[in-house]
């Protein structure tokens, strides 16, 4: 038996994501677009532990943690407090957040924290809501947030919350190439909205890159990779473009900017061609930062989990 006034720590990890492609139609009127999207999780992953405390405290380090609210405002600590308010817990949690994902990057860094703060606290206070109920919950906090939870390949429509998990063969290999000046998400959609006023037509998933995934054919995965907000990331970042067009003459597969950017994700033919593409990028000078990836990788998993931790001068158990 662990005595209850040693503190226990779980430890969650949680993919980024890449939007393969990305179609959206009007807004609806709470503002949100319905939207269809296929997103692949990728190996760029948050680490959130979550240890016992008296109240709702964050610390975040790693990747542009500098760039990252601290605040009420953060985002792993309202999923925090909104399992805490769902399941009528009174405890309190830290949480501590070591980023790996780019931040404001379209690659979902901040969502992939809320779905890695959910599950911890779920473990950590043995609320144990099942996956379905934890996702809806996640869904309340943020539209990439269920997808988070769930990683691997998944069809979202709605807001991007209603997953439907999709066949994916293969590894895919990606050079992403970072920006200092992250997106505003609201923003990129409000300029997508001035530029085209989005589709009439119910936004529908491209069915060539659910079969070039289903088949593992990263050529037409490739050829497939598609976003509506490009060019409104485009717009605002126009120096996106050369970023697109350096990585392209890298010879990469496809490229595409992530989600509401302005990250771009270049597909590579392996490994070794996405570390070429990275330094084709490099030596162009046309990004602040070139990381890679693999994917299709789990969604938000519990990697150390109640560990007994032997408590440290300050801990209140
Ligand atoms: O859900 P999330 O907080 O990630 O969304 C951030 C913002 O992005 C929303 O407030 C909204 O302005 C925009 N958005 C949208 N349609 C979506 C998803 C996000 O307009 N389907």
């Amino acid at each position: 038996m662990i005595p209850s006034a040693v503190p226990r720590e779980v430890l969650v990890r949680a993919p980024g994501k890449i939007n393969l492609a990305l179609t959206v139609g009007r807004p609806m009127p709470d503002g949100y677009h319905p939207l269809a999207t296929v997103f692949q999780a990728v190996s760029l992953v948050e680490e959130v532990s979550a240890r016992a405390a008296d109240g709702f405290t964050l610390q975040v380090e790693g990747l542009h943690a500098d760039r990252v609210p601290t605040d009420d405002s953060n985002l792993a600590l309202r999923a925090a407090r909104r399992l805490a308010e769902h399941a009528g817990v009174d405890d309190g949690v830290h949480l501590h957040v070591r980023k790996g994902v780019p931040v404001a990057g379209g690659m979902a860094g901040g969502s992939a924290d809320a779905a890695a703060a959910l599950l911890a606290c779920d473990t950590l206070w043995r609320t144990g809501l099942p996956r379905e109920e934890l996702s809806e919950l996640a869904g309340t906090l943020g539209a990439d947030v269920p997808f988070a939870l769930l990683g691997n390949t998944a069809v979202g429509r709605g807001r991007g919350d209603l997953l439907t998990p999709a066949l994916s063969r293969g590894e895919y290999h990606w050079t992403l190439a970072l920006q200092d000046h992250g997106l505003s998400t609201p923003e990129v959609f409000r300029t997508f909205d001035e530029l085209l006023g989005g589709v009439d037509v119910e936004p529908e998933a491209d069915r060539a890159l659910l079969q070039a995934l289903g088949s593992g054919d990263p050529d037409a995965v490739g050829a497939a990779l598609g976003n509506d907000l490009q060019a409104a990331a485009l717009e605002l970042a126009p120096h996106l473009a050369e970023t697109l067009a350096v990585a392209q003459d890298a010879g990469a597969l496809g490229v595409v900017v992530s989600g509401s950017g302005p990250t771009v994700a270049a597909l590579a033919r392996s490994r070794t061609h996405a570390v070429a593409i990275a330094a084709a990028l490099t030596a162009a000078g046309v990004s602040d930062g070139v990381l890679t990836a693999t994917g299709p990788v789990p969604g938000a998993r519990v990697v150390v989990g109640e560990r007994a931790v032997t408590p440290r001068a300050g801990d209140h158990g």
